[in-house]
């Protein structure tokens, strides 16, 4: 992990850990787990640099209103938790979409709650300056607001995130209400919502033509109902632009043209790790697939003709 961090616009000290200033969260301050060895099979993600506090939802809402844009990745685990914090991005996703990148699903239908939830608690813990968002899977919100509720609660509590997110414009705004009255962030998500491919027939961009009037009533209905955020989902570019102007509250795109005050992509998708065939919004921007291929070939390899351990990795 390197050690300075890419600054953020948030950022103001870089170079202090989170052990130095006292802020919570910062627990990753030392992978070592006695004076002799370092702990064997990995350990805490390395500290992250820096933040003096949590970027908070009202921040985001700041920045747009000052016309600064910032960027949203999806993160499962520690170590991608604290590098991309690092790296300066703003807000970590706990996306559903963790049932097709870390469960091996070919949708994100099945994932659970009770999946999630550990997945979350480990990036909320290895971070201690980005937004934490989890999403709330498909199943867990849609059957009552006391239902949405007691989802959202239990990822406050059980992972230490920040904020929820959830699938559905006008048709949820009773749930976005109920959740933020309870004092819980929602960020929505309307245009693609993947938990309801089945009932829109499959990836298609949402909104073109006369479409377009109801996803702008859907984008004012999770506002109107407290929403801090908006995830568009394969918007046209123009449409996405006039709901970006309208709203006060930030807009995220994925799928989503220029125009939005922030993007976000999943982060095997952006970092090359999935191969094949990726949705027309995806800039791959490594190509961690082949450098892995490369990496575990060469120690099969290795230990294979016994080049691996050498002695200075092994005790007397
Ligand atoms: O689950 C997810 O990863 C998402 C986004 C990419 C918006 O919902």
């Amino acid at each position: 992990m390197p050690e300075a961090a890419h600054s953020n616009q948030f950022t103001s000290t870089p170079n202090t850990t989170a052990a130095d200033n006292g802020t919570a969260g910062g627990n990753a301050t030392s992978g070592t787990t006695s004076a002799e060895q370092p702990a064997p099979y990995g350990g805490q993600a390395s500290a992250p640099a820096a933040p003096l506090r949590r970027i908070r939802t009202l921040d985001l809402i700041k920045a747009k209103a000052e016309g600064r844009r910032w960027a949203m990745l999806t993160s499962y685990d520690q170590y991608t938790a604290a590098l991309f914090e690092q790296a300066g991005v703003e807000a970590l996703l706990i996306g559903d979409s963790a049932a097709n990148n870390v469960y091996g699903h070919a949708t994100t239908l099945p994932v659970t709650v009770d999946e999630l939830i550990p997945l979350a608690r480990a990036v909320a813990s290895a971070t201690s300056r980005a937004l934490i968002v989890a999403d709330l899977p498909f199943g867990s919100y849609e059957i009552s607001d006391e239902q949405a509720v007691a989802t959202a609660v239990r990822f406050m509590k059980e992972a230490g995130v920040h904020a929820v997110k959830l699938e559905g414009g006008a048709r949820m705004a009773s749930r976005i209400k109920a959740i933020t009255t309870a004092g819980i962030p929602v960020m929505a998500h309307i245009g693609f919502t993947p938990q309801a491919e089945h009932n829109l027939g499959g990836y298609k961009v949402q909104g073109r033509g006369a479409a377009g009037t109801a996803l702008l009533d859907d984008a004012r209905a999770v506002a109107e109902a407290g929403a801090f955020s908006v995830v568009m989902e394969m918007v046209p570019s123009g449409l996405a632009g006039q709901v970006t102007a309208e709203l006060t509250i930030p807009t995220v795109g994925i799928g989503a043209g220029a125009d939005c005050d922030a993007q976000v992509l999943v982060w095997q998708d952006m970092a090359g790790l999935r191969t094949g065939r990726a949705p027309r919004f995806v800039k791959r921007y490594a190509d961690l697939h082949s450098v892995l291929t490369e990496a575990v070939g060469t120690y099969v390899e290795e230990v294979k003709s016994g080049v691996f351990p050498e002695p200075e990795r092994s005790f007397d």
